[in-house]
């Protein structure tokens, strides 16, 4: 009796899924359900009805061996649906639900590109409209407007790369801002990214061409502490709420007084590491009050107008933020590298 249960349930769990299988739609495929495991009639339900003629000794490892294949008729019977419904919607629809997806490709922005818009749209909020000047530019602009005649030493510093007697390529941004002030009366709010080139080597920390961001704000009655306060609120949105920004002298032909601006260490907090070389102080741009010889230069009456300007790499700041250690990584057109930055 035992052995006849066992063969009825193997002959169940063989038939069961032949039957499963052959079940050409939903309606056959629940005939077939509830013809095995319907609890009244169904096979299965009348092969256990014999439970009670056998040993009670016997009873549970053939209940259990019920179970498994109840377990594995009920599984056929939802995957057999599941092929019914996708080919019905192939059938009805056109779609295809068995075809394995395709991987979506993700594009990614380049880490100093997402670093410039931040940037640009932090400035918005304050206020800077982003405006862009020429790549070829005049000695004019590039240097004399700014106050940086072709013979003063800071000319020597952009030693740069002529096109023809007269043009260069822009040794920085800083052009943009008399570009801007021909352009317009003030009030002035703008920010001007974009590439700038030098006769720099090529090396770990430096570029011959690089991304600058230019800022210029100019307007009656605008002091040291627009600027600081500007810079300062700048540095907040950029690097955290906890950052802060000094001040030290510098120099800069066309600014007086001029500052190099420096924000406290993201990565230690101001207590000293290796990206700040022990100093708890990291170097993010040049600034100060625009002089009045710029203002000269484009008609502005320097006795009404003031104004601040301040000049800065966007590639330095990505390097601290993605802890980039060499710049040259930046210009290679890698996208293992460079797509890890979205
Ligand atoms: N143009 C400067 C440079 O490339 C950076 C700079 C410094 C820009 C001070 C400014 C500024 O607007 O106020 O080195």
């Amino acid at each position: 009796m035992v052995a006849d249960l066992k063969e009825a349930l193997a002959e169940l769990e063989r038939e069961g899924k032949e039957l499963i299988a052959a079940a050409e739609d939903t309606e056959a495929l629940e005939g077939v359900r509830v013809d095995l495991l319907g609890r009244r009639e169904g096979r299965l339900t009348s092969i256990l009805r014999n439970l009670g003629k056998i040993d009670p000794k016997d009873r549970p490892k053939i209940g259990a061996e019920a179970n498994r294949i109840k377990g594995i008729l009920q599984e056929a019977l939802e995957q057999r649906s599941a092929e019914l419904e996708a080919e019905r919607r192939i059938a009805e629809e056109g779609l295809d639900l068995t075809l394995a997806g395709r991987s979506r490709w993700r594009g990614a922005r380049h880490p100093v590109t997402i670093v410039i818009d931040e940037i640009c749209e932090v400035l918005s909020g304050l206020g800077f409209t982003r405006v862009r000047g020429p790549e070829a530019e005049t000695e004019w602009h590039n240097f004399t407007a700014l106050n940086t005649p072709l013979d003063h030493p800071a000319a020597d510093m952009h030693d740069t790369f002529y096109l023809s007697p007269g043009i260069l390529l822009r040794s920085h941004t800083s052009p943009v801002q008399i570009r801007t002030m021909q352009a317009a009366e003030p009030p002035i709010r703008v920010v001007a990214p974009g590439m700038v080139y030098r006769r720099d080597p090529f090396d770990a920390s430096h570029a011959p061409a690089f991304e600058q961001i230019e800022g210029l704000a100019v307007d009656e009655g605008i002091d040291f502490i627009d600027l600081k306060a500007t810079l300062a609120e700048f540095a907040r949105r950029i690097f955290g709420p906890r950052a802060e920004v000094r001040f030290r002298p510098s120099f800069f032909p066309f600014t007086e007084p001029s500052a190099e601006v420096d924000v406290s260490c993201l990565i230690c907090g101001g207590t000293g590491c290796s990206a700040c070389k022990g100093t708890g102080w990291i170097e993010i741009m040049g600034a100060g009050m625009v002089d009045p010889a710029v203002f000269e230069a484009v008609g502005y009456d320097p006795e009404r107008y003031t104004g601040f300007a301040f000049g800065m790499g966007p590639a330095r700041i990505a390097m601290l933020r993605y802890r980039i250690p060499d710049i040259r990584l930046l210009y290679e057109a890698d996208t293992r590298f460079l797509g890890q930055f979205s």
